[in-house]
């Protein structure tokens, strides 16, 4: 069976303590609020988009440990197709060490795992998924190979492929030329770019730049000040919500996911951009990644009585 989304991308188990400040190498501190919960970067734009109601299915790798139960059934409980995710033997499920701020910032350190292995082999096993899809989204917790395979596989079918520059590294300008929307927040846009994000018309320069590379349309995540979207005929940007932060963790996950789901369904780039960015509003209002994600019942009533800044 064709699904709409299909997502390409990692699998982590997150465990998450809030601390009071950062340790010094060598030295130990307490921190408090331990829990585990279903995260990696590609798993959380899936699972996004399916609490949307979304068709989406996932392409990627997992240990056979019990980590990656948690994590299929928590996909499978938002109608995602995981029967293209395989199980590894002798290989740890990724596993994400997030450490929470006072004030909701977070800091991530990640073991991918079976995230290496999904390779560029295991990516073309699987071309027939990809072929069908209307938006193909990945991100960089996979080998950069695999997500330039996919890239190609996604062009050659002539179905959108969505990239999201996160964890950021410096990429290939061969990859540029075939991402039609890219999502990077505003560290990750200055990382790719070279060029400082801290506003709105930063962002654009910025922009501009990705765009120059070959880059469709540029949605800069700037946090509380809200999105800026840059294509070839048009520039905008959407205020950020005024909500309570709890936890940040996976919110640029949630916009990915939601921007996909609106896209599919056909929504103009300015609307998509309105409801993803309610839903990565609402996600930073609790805590956790997967477990912080509104479904659309929510979404709705938030557009609806909520006021942006
Ligand atoms: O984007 C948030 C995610 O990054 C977490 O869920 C963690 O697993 C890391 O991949």
């Amino acid at each position: 069976m064709s699904s709409d989304i299909v997502v390409v991308g990692s699998l982590n188990i997150d465990m998450v303590v809030k601390i009071n400040r950062k340790p010094e190498w060598g030295e130990t501190i307490l921190g408090s609020d331990l829990f585990m919960s279903p995260g990696g970067k590609g798993g959380n734009q899936a699972y996004a988009a399916g609490k949307l109601d979304a068709s989406v299915a996932m392409i990627g790798r997992v240990g056979n440990d019990v980590f990656a139960n948690q994590l299929l059934q928590n996909m499978q409980k938002v109608g995602v197709d995981t029967s293209y995710i395989g199980r590894v033997e002798n290989v740890s499920t990724g596993v994400a060490f997030i450490n929470i701020s006072e004030n909701g910032d977070n800091s991530i350190i990640v073991a991918p795992g079976a995230n290496n292995l999904v390779t560029p082999e295991y990516v073309r096993e699987h071309e027939h998924v990809i072929a069908q899809a209307k938006l193909v989204m990945v991100q960089l917790e996979i080998p950069l190979e695999s997500v330039i395979e996919t890239a190609k596989i996604a062009k050659k079918y002539d179905v959108p492929f969505m990239l999201d520059p996160a964890p950021a590294r410096v990429l290939p300008d061969e990859l540029y030329e075939m991402v039609h929307y890219i999502v990077p927040n505003e560290k990750e846009i200055s990382e790719i770019t070279n060029i400082e994000v801290s506003d709105i018309r930063s962002a654009r320069m910025a922009s501009v730049e990705l765009l120059r590379k070959g880059v469709n349309t540029v949605f800069s995540k700037l946090g509380g000040q809200g999105v800026v979207v840059t294509n070839s005929n048009r520039t905008f940007s959407i205020d950020g919500y005024d909500v309570q932060v709890v936890d940040t963790t996976a919110a640029g996950d949630a916009f990915a996911g939601a921007l996909a789901t609106a896209l599919v369904r056909g929504n103009d780039t300015w609307s998509a951009t309105q409801f993803a960015n309610a839903v990565g509003a609402l996600t930073v209002t609790r805590s956790g990644a997967q477990a912080s994600m509104p479904d659309l019942i929510e979404t709705q009533q938030f557009i609806k009585h909520s006021t942006q800044q």
